[in-house]
């Protein structure tokens, strides 16, 4: 099989998860070369996912001719300047989200890739999971989108709370804002956003197809509540996707009621979650998640003062077994890789979210700040 020739700057936590996995087994990629300023973590993912070469210097990536494909996932404050680069270099991009933390900074990616006339996609995966696939697929089989409802809630008050607040809107909303426009194939009108505390708000958006959505963000909840939901009333029945697994239709006569997604393998985790989900669907991943979490907590409570047998046999279920870490649901990331090698190697245009995308998403985020700063709508 034909391979495009990947190099990929960034080997931190969304590489390991993710991209490194996917680069390594998407049948479309041969990943020749890793980059991270961490020598260390370089060492290790070049060792771990055998990579033929290794460089701390991205000009020196860059600077390959045989390589095509170049995916950035550093931080966003390095990832436009980098895609920039890469993109100058004559590769095709792509790029974490978000691209940039302001609109400014994406148009000039947006100018590179004119500038280049290669590929830049950015990492909006939720694109291409199966499950938000076929929802779509629904919804515009019967009438497109009128109303649209999206939670999207987790930790943030964990993991996120090295970033300055009231930036989740830049860094994980924004996975949102491009949902709503791919799932109403349309461009917002006007957006408006109130707050309950900082990263705890909820978004209204009119759209220009008519499709009215809203949004609700939260940091603030714990990881035993699924992450992300999705509700689409299409011009008569609705259509509801539960955590990426499950897909159910209301009204739609030609329809299944329920379709299951079991999600995608990893190396460094069983599949106990899609045998759970085939039997028992998305209540059965929803009882793993709070298993999950009940782990992690017993194990913070006793983690400082534990019996020698709690702590060894937490610490072994946290590390290795606790069931939250085999509870990989299909957000599209390798889809979304194997599907632009593919585009590199054709010459055609990726379906994957691009750079005027990037911008779309940018725009929104900007956008939604400054209503929420000014209580008032603001209009594209
Ligand atoms: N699409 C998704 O679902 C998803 C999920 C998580 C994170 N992300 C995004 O991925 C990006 C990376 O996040 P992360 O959590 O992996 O960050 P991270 O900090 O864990 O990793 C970034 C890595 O980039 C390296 N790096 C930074 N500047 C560099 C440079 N100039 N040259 C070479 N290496 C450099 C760092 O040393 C680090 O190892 C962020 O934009 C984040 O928002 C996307």
């Amino acid at each position: 099989m034909q391979q495009a020739v990947f190099g990929i700057i960034g080997v931190g936590g969304i590489a390991q998860s993710q991209h490194l996995p996917n680069l390594t087994r998407a049948p479309h990629v041969r990943l020749k070369t890793v980059c991270d300023l961490n020598p260390e973590r370089l060492q290790r993912a070049q060792a771990q996912y055998q990579v033929p070469e290794a460089t701390t210097d991205y000009r020196a990536l860059l600077a390959d001719a045989e390589i095509q494909a170049v995916v950035v996932a550093t931080r966003e404050d390095q990832q436009a300047p980098l895609a920039i680069a890469a993109l100058d270099a004559g590769k095709h991009v792509y790029v974490e989200k978000p691209l940039a933390d302001t609109p400014q900074q994406v148009e000039q990616v947006v100018a590179a890739q004119r500038r280049s006339g290669t590929f830049a996609a950015v990492g909006f995966n939720r694109r291409m999971a199966p499950a938000y696939g076929k929802a779509r697929a629904l919804v515009d089989a019967h009438g497109g989108a009128r109303n649209l409802h999206y939670r999207i809630s987790d930790e943030y008050w964990d993991w996120g709370r090295n970033l300055p607040p009231r930036t989740r809107v830049i860094h994980e909303v924004c996975h949102i804002f491009d949902l709503v426009r791919w799932f109403t194939h349309s461009d917002p009108v006007s957006i408006y956003c109130v707050e309950s505390r900082p990263d705890d708000e909820v978004f209204v958006l009119a759209m220009a197809s008519g499709c009215v959505a809203s949004i609700t963000n939260s940091g603030y909840v714990t990881m035993d509540l699924p992450k992300e939901r999705v509700e689409i009333v299409s011009e008569l029945g609705a259509v509801t996707v539960e955590e990426f697994v499950e897909v159910r239709t209301y009204g739609y006569a030609d329809a299944e009621p329920v379709y299951r997604f079991a999600g995608h393998s990893h190396p460094d985790r069983d599949s106990t979650h899609k045998y759970l989900l085939a039997q028992g669907g998305a209540d059965a991943l929803h009882a793993l998640r709070r298993m999950g979490w009940e782990a992690r907590e017993r194990w913070r409570q006793v983690k400082d003062d534990p019996t020698p047998l709690d702590r060894a046999e937490l610490e072994h279920f946290v590390a290795h077994r606790s069931p939250h870490w085999n509870y990989m649901v299909d957000k599209g990331w390798l889809h979304a890789v194997d599907h632009f090698a593919q585009c590199v190697l054709s010459g055609e245009e990726p379906q994957v979210a691009g750079a005027t995308d990037g911008l779309w998403a940018a725009r929104m985020s900007a956008a939604a700040m400054e209503s929420r700063a000014s209580g008032q709508v603001v209009r594209f």
